[in-house]
């Protein structure tokens, strides 16, 4: 595989292996994703075996401009005009293009391959200038799931995607280090009322000011009277999203996790640290995780950053990439 700079004749080698139903490594603003023609039920499902991911875990489908949204949402539930609700439209209308993906009910158009064989899509419309080049130059959307093997740690530069997954994939285009670091916030907007399934760089906070809505603040799974929950961090239960099995995103290494950075143990070799910066901490994680495998660390130490915020998506993250094996 070869990483190309993302300049004309790069983006245009990708949009070209996408065309030929190979698949890409692109860049977006939260993590590297692994891209394939969402029209091409062959490359989609190359993309399960190049990640090693089970058949039913469905992918992301990304899609260059919100237009692209309506042609993928399933509108024959009259009471639903246009098969979203208004949240919904809110919401991509606010974050979008951002670290939102939002899932809706597919069109029957929508490939079942992509979708995992559920009937909801998930749908995100990066930021990365480079993303929406090739999808606006393909023409139409590409599925994108992280461009890591299923259960490791997400990549953060077109050099990880290379450690991981070389000979999978025909172009990497280099877009640089993700800005954020940690993979996009997930809304599932198919019930009555939403519910937050992974949480990322759009917060709590973020849909709570957008929406005018007060969000559940328990984080245990109930819900109370509100219209919006939140679910992240349920540890067992029905696993809608992968990231939401318990034991998700790891390093080699043994993850363990301490509120305050004097629990740490004074011999401890290798030790995560990133304070209040919880904007930090999402950025470096990923890449500081993968420096330490490198290394060979058998256990890596990790001082919790704030709950608040991104810091919120970083605790997650590392509460299940220390889940038990
Ligand atoms: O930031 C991101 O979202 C990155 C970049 C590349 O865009 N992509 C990403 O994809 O994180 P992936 O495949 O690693 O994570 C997709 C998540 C999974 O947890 C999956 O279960 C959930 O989205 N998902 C996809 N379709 C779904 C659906 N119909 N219902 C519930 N969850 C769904
Ligand atoms: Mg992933």
């Amino acid at each position: 595989m070869t990483i190309v700079a993302p300049d004309d004749a790069g983006i245009e080698s990708a949009i070209e292996a996408l065309r030929a139903g190979r698949l890409i490594g692109l860049p977006t603003e939260t993590v590297y994703g692994l891209a394939a023609d969402l029209a091409n039920d062959a490359a989609v499902r190359s993309v399960f075996e190049v990640k090693g991911r089970p058949l039913d875990h469905p992918l992301i489908v990304h899609i260059a401009d919100v237009s692209q949204l309506v042609d993928l949402v399933d509108t024959s539930d009259i009471e639903i005009p246009g098969g979203l609700s208004r949240e919904c439209r809110v919401l991509v209308t606010e974050c979008w293009p951002g670290p939102l993906t939002v899932i809706v009910r597919a069109a029957p158009t929508v490939s079942r391959v992509a979708t995992g064989g559920h009937d909801t899509v998930a749908v995100r419309l990066p930021a990365h200038p480079v993303a929406q080049r090739i999808i606006r130059g393909l023409g139409r959307p590409v599925v994108a799931p992280s461009a890591n093997r299923f259960g490791s740690v997400s990549p953060t530069t077109a050099r990880h995607v290379v450690d991981d997954l070389d000979g999978g994939v025909a172009v990497v285009v280099d877009g640089g280090a993700c800005d954020i670091g940690v993979e996009s916030t997930i809304v599932d907007c198919t019930g009555d009322r939403l519910e937050i399934l992974r949480p990322g760089a759009i917060s709590r906070e973020d849909i709570e000011a957008v929406l005018s809505a007060n969000l559940d603040t328990r984080d245990d799974g109930t819900r109370d009277d509100g219209t919006v929950s939140m679910v992240s961090d349920v540890p067992t239960g029905p696993s809608r999203a992968p990231g939401m099995l318990a034991r998700h995103y790891s390093p080699r290494a043994r993850l363990v996790l301490h509120e305050h950075r004097s629990l740490v143990p004074r011999h401890a070799e290798f030790v995560l640290d990133y304070s209040a910066d919880v904007v930090a901490a999402a950025r470096s994680l990923y890449g500081d995780l993968r420096r330490c495998d490198a290394r060979g660390a058998p256990e890596v130490h990790v001082v919790l950053p704030p709950a608040v915020g991104l810091g919120y998506a970083v605790r997650d993250r590392l509460h299940k990439a220390a889940a038990p094996r």
